[in-house]
């Protein structure tokens, strides 16, 4: 293996919707933590989930988590594997009685994941659809139509794929609000109170792939359904702090840097300020042009994933091919959906999207 220095220069802007870019400086901190973690002689990866050393690491990556959400003491945090798809189906499990019935918003791609392997466990009521508007906007909370003894009140805050975003929460009274935040925790202000369950995958705006992060209350453990397999009982992982078995260390740990990183840049507050710039010269690049177009309603567009079109695909390769060279990568939108896709989350600096947006001017004059 060759080994040789890291020359930061050279790193990338990395647009990609997960797994998606880290912080440079939390690689750098696992890069001289690499071989020998605080003196102690070896890996993090090398050591046991049981040691004091990990139990510390884990512990205050969970505290900054709580610190950074403002989690009240009556939730849980948990750290845990099989990403956010395998809570399309956890949660069923734990929340849905079996002769009860859940309501789901079906936005887009992710929560009509979660709309079918839900229905694997029970009655879904699929409560508001965006489809009648193509995906391009989201039903007001009038339009919903939501079952009166429902489980749960499930949807997706931020579809990754559609760039389709809540900048609402759901008003479902006592009924818990469960919400997949895979797409944009930590990117703005969020009132965890006024949820019963958060989930999201880790790699976007959390760490590496390997864990996902369950927020949930905790008047909501111990009600999985007999048949729900061990591994999958929110009860049995808040009673062993997400260790009822080995769990993914190395995620765990990174993800604590990139806390403590969100931390030194002041918290989730400052994170909106400059998520907010972000997406607001991107957005104002695209509508400024006639060239680049973004279709989804202003109030819901993804403050994360902005998908945007050129206006003849035909050059959609040229201008994929010219960003590669100048190092703003991984802008092909999903195959689902087509054209481009930028995902800006937290550790997608303001001078990415400066970098992207230059490109793009760039690239009209040349090509339009
Ligand atoms: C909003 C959303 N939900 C769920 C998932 C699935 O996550 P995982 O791959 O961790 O199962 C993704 C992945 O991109 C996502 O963006």
């Amino acid at each position: 293996m060759n080994l040789r220095e890291t020359d930061v220069s050279k790193r990338a802007f990395n647009f990609c919707a997960g797994p998606a870019a880290l912080p440079t400086a939390v690689l750098q901190r696992a890069q001289a933590e690499m071989l020998d973690w605080q003196g102690k002689g070896l890996s993090v990866m090398e050591m046991s989930h049981r040691s004091d050393e990990y139990v510390a690491i884990a512990s205050q990556a969970e505290q900054d988590l709580r610190d950074l959400l403002a989690v009240p003491n009556d939730y849980k945090v948990l750290f845990l594997q099989g990403g956010a798809s395998q809570q399309f189906a956890e949660i069923p499990l734990n929340l849905l009685p079996e002769d009860g019935v859940a309501d789901y918003v079906e936005t887009g791609i992710w929560s009509k994941k979660a709309i079918e392997e839900a229905r694997r466990y029970g009655a879904i009521n699929v409560a508001a659809s965006a489809k009648a508007h193509d995906y391009f906007a989201i039903p007001g909370q009038n339009d919903w139509q939501l079952s009166k003894d429902a489980a749960y009140v499930h949807y997706c805050s931020n579809e990754t794929i559609g760039g389709l975003q809540f900048d609402w929460v759901p008003q479902v009274g006592d009924t818990p609000l469960v919400a997949d935040m895979s797409s944009d925790i930590l990117s703005r202000s969020l009132d965890v109170s006024q949820f019963g369950l958060i989930y999201a995958g880790a790699q976007k705006n959390i760490g590496p792939s390997g864990l996902v992060v369950v927020i949930v209350r905790e008047d909501l453990l111990g009600r999985a359904r007999s048949s729900c397999p061990t591994m999958l009982d929110y009860k049995i992982s808040a009673d062993n702090g997400s260790m009822y078995n080995t769990p993914a260390t190395y995620s765990w740990y990174l993800s604590g840097l990139v806390f403590q990183w969100l931390k030194e840049q002041g918290g989730v507050e400052a994170m909106e300020r400059i998520n907010r710039a972000k997406k607001d010269l991107l957005y104002k690049a695209i509508d400024d042009s006639d060239f680049y177009s973004n279709p989804i309603a202003h109030n819901a567009r993804s403050w994360m994933n902005v998908p945007f079109r050129l206006a003849d695909e035909k050059l959609d390769k040229a201008f994929l091919a010219g960003a590669d060279e100048r190092g703003l990568l991984n802008l092909k939108g999903h195959r689902s959906v087509g054209g481009m896709r930028a995902s800006i989350y937290n550790a997608v600096g303001m001078d990415a999207v400066e970098a992207l947006v230059a490109y793009m001017a760039e690239f009209e004059k040349e090509r339009a």
